[in-house]
């Protein structure tokens, strides 16, 4: 089977693209003497976080208790859940450790350390922690210069049924950045912010064990991470239009595409409609603070190459519309042309999806399928 024979709207992951962004990405945490701990939140798909550790089941970092359950059943055996835990959802992960997963989870306030503790005690089980830190994002984490981070890491430490992990942090104000010279400065703060957190945790007797910092901007552009011992990229693996306009990576390394097919043509008004919309594509409006024009994903031909002139505008649920620079233009791509739609934000997009097809250039050569649900 070939790319063109898929029935539309189709997900695509370039085997040769993804395989040499995991290459890199391995090759740069061996180079930095970090432990690379993939985010499989991307793809959820154990096929892929298996060739990310070359192969083997290595450590991961999931973004749902179903994830941490699908990668735990295949293998998988040090996961770290890296979303703030529900207090409620306590017993689940209680029940993955009691089946011998080394499953760490996210704290930030003393609330979630006494739920959490309350939970490992009926469930008689030791819960292995990480102290989520703000390093500049300003979405979850303790402040690394205030009061609280020491006193749950404090408070973690004398318990008897929880384990400080290490200290965690992930530097999404790196997407912010409009290039690399930008990302390189997150970069180096998030990694300064963490060690010199590290070292106050320890000067009041706090042993941290771990310094766990990363997002795939930041990662594609750190040059030194003395006192980090891992890190944590997830987009890396498929890449998008969000982290090419901003410098992380060029748009031909985008590993997933989306398969969509012409179903409305109207070349005098210069404009094509695709039966891909937002729900195989996501309405992430992408990197605009440095392309406010970038629209919805770059529109491709079926050999992954840009089309110059045509533009992904806009999207409803199932139509996504795209303009033509002229009606000439337009008219070459009748009803039933195939395209290639490389998304803003390949997560979103891939979740978008029940099973990946895999190309090694236009020959279909296999069918990966992602953990759902939360
Ligand atoms: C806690 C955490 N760690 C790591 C990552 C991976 O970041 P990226 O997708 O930029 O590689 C994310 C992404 O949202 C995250 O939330």
């Amino acid at each position: 089977m070939h790319i063109g024979d898929l029935r539309t709207p189709a997900a695509v992951v370039d085997l040769v693209k993804l395989g040499a962004s995991l290459a890199a990405m391995r090759e740069r945490a061996n180079r930095l003497g970090v432990r690379l701990r993939p985010h499989v939140k991307t793809h959820k798909c154990v096929e892929i976080a298996r060739l990310q550790h070359g192969g083997q089941e290595g450590p991961i970092a999931v973004s749902t208790l179903a994830e941490a359950r699908a990668f735990a059943s295949s293998g998988f055996r040090d996961i770290t859940y890296a979303v703030p835990l529900a207090p409620q959802r306590g017993a689940e992960v209680a029940e993955l450790v009691r089946a011998g997963l080394r499953l760490g989870v996210l704290v930030d306030h003393l609330d979630t350390v006494a739920a959490l503790e309350a939970c490992a005690g009926v469930e008689n089980v030791r819960f292995p922690v990480w102290l989520k830190v703000d390093c500049g994002y300003h979405r979850c984490g303790v402040d690394p210069v205030g009061a609280v981070g020491l006193q749950v890491a404090a408070r973690v430490g004398r318990s008897g049924h929880l384990e400080l992990a290490g200290i965690l942090t992930h530097a999404g104000h790196a997407y912010h950045c409009r290039n690399r010279e930008e990302i390189t400065a997150v970069a180096r703060q998030e990694r300064d912010v963490m060690v010199s957190f590290a070292g106050r945790l320890r000067q009041a007797g706090i042993p941290v064990p771990e310094v766990s910092v990363g997002s795939t901007p930041t990662m594609s552009a750190v040059d030194d991470l003395s006192g980090v011992t891992e890190i944590r990229p997830g987009n890396y693996a498929f890449h998008d239009v969000f982290q090419a306009t901003i410098g992380s990576c060029r748009v031909r390394d985008c590993a997933f595409t989306v398969v969509a097919t012409v179903v409305g043509s109207y070349p005098e008004a210069g404009r094509l409609v695709l039966d891909a919309g937002a729900l195989a594509l996501s309405k992430d409006p992408g990197p605009t603070h440095v392309d406010p024009a970038c629209g919805f994903g770059r529109v491709c031909g079926l050999d992954g190459e840009e089309l110059e002139g045509l533009h992904l505008a806009s999207l409803s649920q199932e139509h996504g519309t795209v303009t033509a620079a002229t009606a000439t233009l337009a008219a070459r791509f009748p009803i039933g042309t195939r395209m290639r739609i490389i998304p803003n934000h390949s997560c979103l997009a891939a979740a978008c999806f029940d099973r990946y097809h895999v190309a090694e250039g236009d020959r279909i050569v296999g069918e990966w399928r992602p953990a759902r649900g939360w």
